[in-house]
């Protein structure tokens, strides 16, 4: 199976995985004999690669360590997760149940393929959206808990702050986050204020373990003291913490 770029699909060419839009529909079945028509559809949908059967294709073989349904899945999740919280519908943990099985779904299959799990290049090149951004860097943390021998707890403690770790961005002015010069100093200082309105948002919700909470109030410390918003440094940074630092500066 290969990932091909949208650019490089020819007619003819058959999806070895089913193609979803952003939302988790359904655009193009497994196994579907691209044509013209079908490619020039993929683009207007803002589709970027597919996987193609076959491996005499220019493009990047792949194995991927998550069923593209369970990916489509976590960043519907969560995409939706985000748009509720962030039209006060809900907290974040109206969502836990549901979240716990988005986590329990990835470590299931990730504990199945663990093998695959080397291949990191496939992780760095994908979609760069924040929802797809955190559903891998959960995975990431999840596959170095995994190594680490955590506990189911500490795991799903782990996969939950991994996902949820940027979500403080949504207090944070679209403006802001959008702008495509440098930030001034007032509008950085706003931007790094995002981990903090994470951690009260999840903090205020009783369902929501408050390691978690404090989880996504670390992420952007770092070991030797240069991170924000509280620059804490060395051992005041907690373990699950550390770990999902290490993908979230590794991913796109
Ligand atoms: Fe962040």
């Amino acid at each position: 199976m290969l990932r091909v770029n949208l650019f490089q699909l020819k007619p003819g060419m058959k999806l070895a995985q089913p193609v979803y839009n952003a939302d988790g529909v359904l655009l193009l079945a497994q196994g579907t004999e691209l044509s013209k028509q079908e490619i020039e559809r993929l683009l207007s949908y803002g589709v970027r690669w597919v996987y193609i059967e076959g491996y005499d294709t220019p493009g990047e073989l792949i194995v991927d360590i998550i069923s593209q349904q369970t990916r489509t899945d976590a960043i519907r999740t969560l995409k939706n997760l985000i748009f509720a919280v962030a039209k006060k519908e809900l907290v974040p943990g109206g969502y836990r149940e549901i979240l716990d099985k988005v986590v329990e779904k990835i470590l299931g299959e990730l504990r199945e393929s663990r093998d695959k799990c080397v291949k990191m290049l496939d992780i760095r090149t994908l979609d760069s959206y924040t929802y797809a951004h955190s559903v891998n860097v959960c995975l990431l943390s999840l596959l170095v808990g995994l190594a680490m021998n955590f506990t189911e707890e500490e795991l799903k403690v782990l996969g939950l702050a991994a996902l949820l770790h940027d979500i403080g961005k949504m207090m944070v002015p679209k403006e802001i986050l959008e702008k495509e010069a440098p930030l001034d100093e007032e509008e950085r200082e706003e931007v790094e204020q995002h981990p903090y309105f994470g951690y009260r948002l999840v903090l205020e919700d009783p369902q929501m373990n408050p390691v978690i909470a404090e989880i996504i109030y670390q992420h952007h410390e770092r070991y030797d003291g240069s991170g924000y918003p509280r620059g804490l440094k060395g051992k005041e940074i907690l373990l699950p913490a550390s770990i999902v630092v290490l993908p979230m500066s590794m991913t796109p």
